[in-house]
């Protein structure tokens, strides 16, 4: 695999493809940049070395092509003021216009596509789509680790267009930190996943059981677990047909010797608000109108004592409904114990997915941990052992 220290730019227009998904509020103001400025780097060797950017991104899922809501034009000035310049814009990613842009590109210089997903042909995969797009640019880069478990035509199919494919400084720190994980970790390893559904954390669990010392589980998940071992969980989420799968994982863990730990109490709530009434139960005495929305503080301390204690912690997911102040409390109290394991007991830490990295930058504990990915599907289908199209491009 290239990488960008052994490349030369010089004189190149580098066609980076990026993952610029990020939150926009209504204004269409970006919530989280993480996504932005972990690739300034990456731009920045590039215009170092006398090249020209063309970046390429998506953002969102559009369904019907050109949508203001997920128009790239609202990360133009954003991206600017980050990089200490004008950064160009060509409000389609193809066809003539964008051609001419991308041709007059002086060294130094920086264009943004307008949104790679409002041609269909992009998730498709297409391979004329992904053609007219490697016309724009002498060599490819790809940094956008985030998109790249999809094999869709700037992420994938385009490598074939190329005899210079680059791996971006932000793909190669994200397989580096995930493998550090996967291969290297010093003991204790605790693994804390949270989220809402088993469902989709299953695989990465069971990998998990085969490395990790604690597995803390925590979030919505956890309410199909207190079920399925004749616990009341009220109107928690559940997923009924998972009930079976949360026992047997129970099971596994024990062959294994592995430390499962679920929560030992709720927050819970009488609605689906940040000013619902709440309450502290035990695990599995939730009412029947209620619902948990965070763990409690039983559980707090009970998590944050084994995290506190290890050498190595992957977390990805949030505690409970994080997005309510009120009940962000048991994730807040999770990004704390990080920072504490990794800056007094100098653990590796990295956080992965999308909300639990949120979650992380928000609390202003990014660079407090050892490392945040910007992935979220990506990192867990990497850390699952699956082939991601987007690496594979680059081999
Ligand atoms: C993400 O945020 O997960 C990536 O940007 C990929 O987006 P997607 O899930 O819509 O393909
Ligand atoms: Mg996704």
């Amino acid at each position: 695999m290239k990488t960008l220290d052994t490349y030369d730019f010089s004189g190149k227009k580098a066609l980076i493809r990026v993952d610029f998904n990020v939150p926009l509020n209504e204004k269409y103001e970006i919530t989280d940049d993480t996504r932005i400025t972990a690739t300034i780097p990456t731009i920045k060797k590039v215009l170092k070395d006398g090249g020209s950017c063309i970046l390429m991104s998506h953002l969102g899922r559009p369904k019907d092509g050109p949508t203001e809501k997920y128009s790239l034009k609202h990360l133009v000035n954003p991206l600017s003021v980050i990089l200490g310049l004008q950064v160009k814009f060509a409000d389609d990613c193809i066809g003539e216009s964008a051609a001419e842009q991308a041709a007059s590109l002086k060294p130094g210089e920086v264009l943004l596509l307008e949104n790679l997903r409002f041609y269909k042909e992009e998730e498709k995969g297409d391979v004329a789509f992904a053609e007219k797009l490697a016309k724009l640019g002498d060599v490819w880069v790809n940094d956008a680790f985030g998109t790249a478990h999809r094999a869709h035509a700037s992420t994938a199919v385009i490598g074939q267009f190329f005899t210079d494919r680059v791996c971006g400084y932000v793909m190669q720190a994200e397989i580096d930190n995930a493998q550090k994980i996967l291969e290297k970790a010093e003991r204790p390893f605790t693994a804390i996943m949270g989220g809402a559904k088993i469902s989709d954390k299953i695989l990465i669990i069971e990998r998990l059981l085969d490395k990790v010392d604690n597995l803390i589980i925590g979030g919505g998940m956890t309410y199909t677990f207190t079920k399925a071992q004749g616990g009341e969980i009220g109107k928690s989420l559940l997923e009924a047909d998972k009930q079976p799968l949360a026992l047997e994982l129970i099971e596994k863990a024990k062959a294994k010797g592995v430390n499962l730990i679920l929560p030992s109490d709720n927050v819970c709530a009488d609605k689906f608000s940040n000013d619902a009434n709440r309450q502290i139960v035990a695990t599995g005495h939730i009412p029947a109108d209620w619902e948990g929305l965070d763990i409690g503080p039983d559980t707090i301390k009970t998590f944050t004592e084994i995290l506190e204690k290890s050498k190595t912690i992957l977390w990805n997911g949030p505690m409970g409904v994080f997005e309510f102040p009120n009940f962000a409390v048991g994730t807040n109290a999770i990004a704390e114990a990080v920072v504490k394991a990794t800056e007094e007991n100098g653990a590796f830490s990295l956080i992965g997915g999308g909300d639990s990295a949120s979650a992380v930058n928000n609390a202003g504990y990014g660079d407090r941990v050892s490392y945040v990915s910007t992935g979220g599907g990506a990192l867990l289908e990497y850390m699952e052992g699956k082939t991601l199209p987007g690496v594979a491009a680059l081999e």
